[in-house]
C-alpha cells in the first residue's frame, strides 16, 4: 500500500528554508508542496528557484491551502508564537524554528492550541535528532566520564550586516536567542534536569541586543554549565563535557557535519570516536512525520522548549540586573 506523502508549506522565503528543502526532498514520507511569502512576486521568484510547485503571495493563503498537511515556520523569532498558533488553528501541524517563543507563557498558549486543534507542534532543534547528539548523550549516561560535573559550550559567529533580524530587540534579536541556545539546549539535555539558578554578562551592541552573551548555570546534583554566545568574534562551536572520570570533546556539536569525530579523553588515554553519519535536518523532518503518521511524542517535548526558553528568559534577567536569577522549581 503506498501511503500519500505529507505536504508541506514553507511560511515565508526565510534563508534557513534551504536547509530544509534537501531533506524534505530526500524523504519518502513528505513532499515540498509550497511556499508563501508577504508578496506574489517574491513567493513565485522562490518557486522558481526551488522547483516547489505552488507559490502563495500571503501567509493567510498558505494555511487556507487544503493540500497542505505541515506548515515549516521560519518566521523572526517575535513571530513565531502568532503564526504558529494560526496554523495549528488552520489544522496543520508545525515544526516551528528555534527558539519556538520568547517566553514560557508563549510557549504555554502554543501547547495549549497543539491540544485543542489536535496537532503535532515541534521546535526545529535539529541537533537533537543527529547521531552525535545520541551519541554523547548515551556515552554520558552510560558512565563514559563517570559522574557529571560541567558542561561547556560556545557558538558564536561575526554578523556582517546591521540590518539582520537578529539584531532587531523588536524581533527577539541577540545572540542568546539565536546561538546561545544551543549550548543552554545541549547542557539540559546532558543533565537532564533543569537548572536552579543562571548568572550572566552581556556585552550590549548598538541596536540594544546582547551582541556576546557570557552565561553560567547551576545544576541539581552539584553539575555546572559555562557558555557563551556572540556575534562579533568568528564562528566558533565547541562542547566540553567533564566527569570525574574523563572528558568528552565535541568540536561540531551544534552542526555537525557528515564525518565528525568526538574525543573520549579518560585515564590519560585518548579514544577518537567517528559519528555515523546523516544529514542534519532530516531527522527533525522524519521525527515530526513519525509523530503524525504514528501517534509518537515528538523527540524535542514542548516542556523540553518551554525550559529552555525559561532559562534564556532567566539568565537575561540576570545581565540586566546584575543579580543571579533563581528558577521556579517546576520549570519542567
Ligand atoms: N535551525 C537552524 O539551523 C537555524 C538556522 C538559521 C535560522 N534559524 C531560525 O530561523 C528563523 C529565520 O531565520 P533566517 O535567518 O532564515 O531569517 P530571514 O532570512 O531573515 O527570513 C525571515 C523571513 O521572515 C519573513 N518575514 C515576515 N515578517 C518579517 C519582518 N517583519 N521582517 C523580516 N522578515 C519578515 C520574510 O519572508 P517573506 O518576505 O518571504 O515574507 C523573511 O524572509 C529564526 O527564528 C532563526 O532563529 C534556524
Amino acid at each position: 500500500m503506498t501511503i500519500k506523502p505529507l505536504n508541506w508549506g514553507l511560511l515565508s522565503t526565510a534563508r534557513i528554508n534551504r536547509a530544509l528543502i534537501t531533506p524534505l526532498r530526500a524523504s519518502a514520507r513528505n513532499h515540498l508542496a509550497a511556499v508563501a511569502s508577504r508578496s506574489q512576486a517574491g513567493a513565485e521568484a522562490y518557486a522558481r528557484e526551488w522547483s516547489i510547485p505552488k507559490a502563495h503571495g500571503s501567509y493567510e493563503a498558505l494555511l487556507a491551502d487544503p493540500e497542505i498537511d505541515v506548515i515549516y515556520n521560519p518566521l523572526p523569532n517575535h513571530l513565531h508564537k502568532e503564526w504558529t498558533i494560526r496554523a495549528l488553528a488552520a489544522g496543520k501541524h508545525v515544526l516551528c524554528e528555534k527558539p519556538i517563543a520568547l517566553t514560557p507563557g508563549e510557549v504555554d498558549e502554543m501547547a495549549a492550541a497543539a491540544q485543542r486543534y489536535g496537532k503535532v507542534l515541534a521546535e526545529a532543534f535539529m541537533y537533537r535528532h543527529h547521531p552525535q547528539t545520541l551519541l554523547a548523550r548515551d556515552l554520558v549516561e552510560q558512565g563514559a566520564i563517570g559522574r557529571l560535573q560541567l558542561v561547556r559550550g560556545s557558538f558564536t559567529f561575526s554578523m556582517k550586516t546591521d540590518t539582520n533580524i537578529r539584531l532587531n530587540p523588536e524581533m527577539g534579536g541577540g545572540s542568546l536567542w539565536d546561538v546561545g541556545c544551543y549550548p543552554i539546549s545541549y547542557a539540559r539535555h546532558l543533565i537532564g534536569a533543569e537548572p536552579l539558578e543562571v548568572f550572566g554578562w552581556q556585552l550590549t551592541g548598538e541596536s540594544g541586543i546582547d551582541d556576546s552573551f557570557f552565561g553560567q548555570m547551576k545544576f541539581p546534583g552539584g553539575i555546572y554549565a559555562q557558555f557563551d554566545s556572540g556575534f562579533r568574534t568568528p564562528f566558533r562551536t565547541h562542547l566540553e563535557i567533564v566527569g570525574s572520570e574523563g572528558t568528552l570533546t565535541i568540536p561540531a556539536p551544534f552542526k555537525p557535519g557528515l564525518e565528525e569525530v568526538i574525543t573520549l579523553v579518560r585515564e590519560e588515554k585518548m579514544e577518537r570516536i567517528s559519528v555515523p553519519a546523516r544529514e542534519l535536518y532530516i531527522g527533525e523532518v522524519e521525527d515530526l512525520a513519525d509523530c503524525i503518521l504514528t501517534g509518537k511524542t515528538p523527540r524535542m517535548t514542548l516542556a523540553d522548549s518551554r525550559a529552555n526558553v525559561a532559562a534564556i528568559v532567566a539568565l537575561l534577567e540576570a545581565a540586566q540586573t546584575g543579580r543571579p536569577v533563581r528558577l521556579p522549581a517546576n520549570n519542567i
